[in-house]
């Protein structure tokens, strides 16, 4: 974001300052409106909230040139932790808000400006509380007063409710400090309260989502031969490959967790054919196939669970139209398939099987060159997506080497 440069302009008017509150509250709106709408993507990135409340007051302090704007000279933002509260001081600068001291710890028994918790929103000026200045600076932790290195003429405080309850504080704003102020402060701990909670409650959900695909991968491979350490591995490759390949870092780690559930249809083939170990007949074959149908009927159609079911139905599919179970060919074969056979073709490669010793990496990189009885490079694999393995085949090695089975 392009620099814009703060100018302090101290409005006499109740006008003036009813104007620029408002302005300030919908800049907070917007950043909550971007804020929920990273929430509510496939795969949500759950904002730090420390950095989410620096980022509305930039927004909402960093005025565009001749509009002016009234920012506090700090803010103290503190939450409960324990029996003790904790926060963190920020100082204004040109750029925009930055940490100036924290770690503070008090207890919530210690005697100061605010009181956390109390639900009521505080607007104190030293000249209405006494006109004593010196005895106005007792009112402070003395840590945040010596942080500030100036003296408290005024501050606002609110409480912050929530999952994460505290208060935000903000001192010294020029001239006076306002009822105006006052709500603006109100409307930021308000609705960042609401976004911190239903951050936490989201982050705590998408948890046990991602979790459970991992569950339900390793208790689906329970008859299979290979073991969980290969699902783990599937899912860093597929990572890897996912960044290499010019997916976002959010559709990567989409990727990742929906790889997992790849061979989830195995769950319905019969244990003696996942580990026959001689070669299957055309029956056997066939009933082995499925397991990519019921992979897809498993998975259902969550739209959470969309890449999920395409890598399940196609990763079995070859580039040239001779895989299973559609007989896709080229781009009609989805690329997270496309992506994922690359991926479990190598792990396949890199392990022993009742009827096959385990290859280095050398031998298995050279059958994606070459080929061999079953492996045919350029009938079986999208090239371009080959051409990105082959960039990042050092990163499969430390990973095979890495994650070994359990
Ligand atoms: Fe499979």
């Amino acid at each position: 974001m392009p620099h814009r440069a703060r100018l302090i302009h101290v409005p006499r008017r109740g006008r003036d300052l009813c104007h620029m509150a408002f302005r300030q509250t919908l800049d907070l709106l917007r950043v909550t409106d971007e804020t929920l709408a990273e929430l509510c993507q496939e795969c949500p990135s759950v904002p730090d909230p420390d950095a989410l409340v620096v980022r509305a007051l930039n927004e909402m302090t960093l005025g565009e040139p001749g509009q002016g704007t009234r920012a506090p000279s700090h803010v103290f933002l503190v939450h409960a932790r324990g029996e003790e509260f904790e926060g963190v001081l920020y100082r204004s600068t040109p750029e925009g808000f930055r940490p100036a001291r924290g770690p503070i710890r008090f207890r919530a028994d210690e005697s100061h400006a605010f009181s956390v918790g109390s639900g009521d929103v505080t607007v104190s000026n030293w000249e209405d509380d006494g006109g004593d200045l010196g005895a106005y600076q007792n009112r402070f932790h003395p840590e945040v007063r010596e942080a500030i290195g100036e003296a408290v003429r005024n501050f606002v405080s609110y409480r912050v409710a929530g999952d994460r309850p505290g208060a935000i504080i903000a001192f010294n704003y020029p001239d006076r400090a306002t009822r105006y102020e006052a709500q603006v402060l109100a409307a930021l701990a308000v609705t960042l309260g609401a976004v911190w909670t239903l951050a936490s409650r989201v982050a705590q959900v998408e948890e046990a989502f991602v979790y459970l695909i991992g569950a339900l991968a390793r208790a689906s491979e329970v008859n299979d031969e290979v073991t969980g350490d290969h699902i783990v591995r599937v899912s860093r490759y597929c990572e890897v490959l996912a960044r290499a390949a010019g997916y976002t870092d959010t559709e990567a780690r989409v990727l990742a967790y929906s790889s997992q559930l790849h061979d989830v249809g195995k769950i319905h083939t019969p244990r003696e054919l996942l580990r026959k170990p001689g070669p299957l007949t055309e029956a056997e074959t066939a009933l082995m196939r499925e397991h990519t149908l019921h992979g897809e009927k498993i998975i259902g159609t969550s739209p959470r669970l969309a890449t999920a079911r395409r890598i399940a139905g196609a990763h079995h599919e070859n580039w040239d139209g001779s895989g299973y179970p559609r007989g896709l060919r080229g781009e009609e074969i989805p690329r997270e398939a496309r992506l994922v056979k690359i991926v479990d073709v190598y792990d396949a490669l890199r392990s022993a099987r009742p009827y096959k010793p385990a290859l280095s990496h050398e031998e298995a990189m050279e059958v994606f060159e070459r080929g061999d009885g079953r492996t045919r490079p350029g009938a079986h694999f999208d090239p371009e997506l080959l051409r990105v393995f082959r960039s990042v085949h050092e990163e499969f090695r430390r990973i095979h080497a890495e994650i070994q089975p359990w």
